[in-house]
């Protein structure tokens, strides 16, 4: 057996209720990071009462809206931060964590933080409560920025970005309008199968993604459906797919998806769906038997069309669920060598379960358009 790490020092706490834990986790003073609508997050902004600060995030976070936060943040001796919300949210609640108090803004390259700071944070606590069953943000050591003087999106990495407490409490998803419901749960779902076809996937993240996934894809379908009962399967999902990956890296979906993300706009996780199907099938046809599992758990959920292949009901659930092309995204095809180019280059990419040339990932964005 090849060696391998296991890296993930978050204290987990799952399931139904388990946010009414969070007034007992915080050290004052607390800022709590939550989305723009609140609709999810003020219950648990109330069960803390008093915060000294409170952050909305308007976005994806950018190198703007960190030194916007920062500046707020001048003069409070953070104790907690507490980010319920989305990946956004989560992302922003980790940079503030790791920066509050250093006096750091950030540059668009990121040159003017610390690397210690990267490693090793201040006494400032950090919480991490996901209100989408998607990105597993709440048990990666990254946060995804965009840069748009760059025109792409940069991770900040580091073990500091880890939360301290994650509370993964399906109750704050299941209000999910349903194409939040639908982006998040495809990115999990691509998020899993990317980890588990990874080559550096190892017997503890393909443990988790072989039990993950035949529950994922059900609970997906369920809960855009409007169906409640499938929310716990689906926080599951998006949570072993982020130890997952955190552990044993992605694939040219997210590799693809992150330059895309970048250049249109698009919500992470409809590019990681409109992306998935098309790669499976290039990474199968260039030989990465690993792809086989997953695509027979996706059959066996989404039946495929009559002379379709495994993936093709999975396909066609998307299609009829109204999920954007890449075209609706403003894609076209004189974009696409390009496009394909830098998503080849992407840091997921180099972790597909094959190398692909670059001819393949054009067919690939062709396939999505
Ligand atoms: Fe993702």
């Amino acid at each position: 057996m090849t060696p391998f790490a296991i890296d993930c020092p978050v204290q987990i706490a799952f399931g139904a209720g388990t946010a009414a834990r969070v007034p007992d986790l915080v050290q004052d003073p607390v800022v709590f990071v939550q989305g723009s609508s609140g609709a999810a997050s003020d219950p648990v902004l109330q069960m803390l009462g008093d915060v000294a600060c409170v952050i909305r995030c308007t976005g994806e976070p950018s190198v703007d809206s960190i030194n916007a936060a920062l500046e707020t943040l001048e003069g409070i001796a953070v104790g907690t931060v507490v980010a319920c919300g989305g990946g956004s949210v989560l992302d922003t609640g980790k940079v503030l964590a790791v920066l509050a108090g250093s006096g750091t803004r950030l540059s668009d390259d990121f040159s003017r933080i610390d690397p210690a700071l990267l490693n090793r944070r201040a006494d400032v606590r950090l919480i991490a409560l996901p209100t989408t069953a998607g990105t597993g943000a709440e048990v990666t050591r990254n946060a995804v920025l965009d840069v748009p003087a760059l025109g792409t999106k940069l991770s900040i990495r580091g073990r500091a970005l880890f939360p301290d407490h994650a509370l993964v409490d399906p109750d704050l998803m299941a209000g999910a309008p349903r194409a939040i419901a639908l982006h998040a749960g495809l990115d999990a779902v691509t998020q899993l199968i990317e980890a588990h076809t990874s080559v550096a996937a190892t017997p503890f993240t393909r443990a988790l993604t072989a039990q993950a996934l035949p529950g994922a894809l059900r609970a997906l379908r369920d809960v855009v459906a409007g169906d409640r009962a499938g929310w716990p399967a689906m926080a599951w999902a998006s949570l072993a797919s982020g130890m997952a990956l955190a552990n044993g890296g992605l694939g040219a979906a997210h590799g693809l998806a992150a330059v895309l993300g970048a250049r249109l706009g698009a919500p992470h996780g409809a590019l990681c769906g409109r992306l998935l199907v098309p790669v499976m099938r290039a990474n199968a046809a260039a030989g990465a038997s690993s792809v086989a599992d997953c695509a027979a758990e996706v059959a066996d959920v989404f039946a495929p069309a009559q002379g379709g292949d495994a993936l093709s009901g999975l396909a066609a659930w998307m299609t009829e669920q109204g999920l954007p092309r890449l075209a609706d995204y403003g894609a076209a095809d004189a974009m696409l060598p390009d496009l394909a180019a830098q998503g080849r280059a992407a840091s997921s990419s180099q972790k597909n379960a094959v190398p692909l040339p670059v001819e393949t990932y054009v067919t690939i964005l062709q396939a999505a358009l």
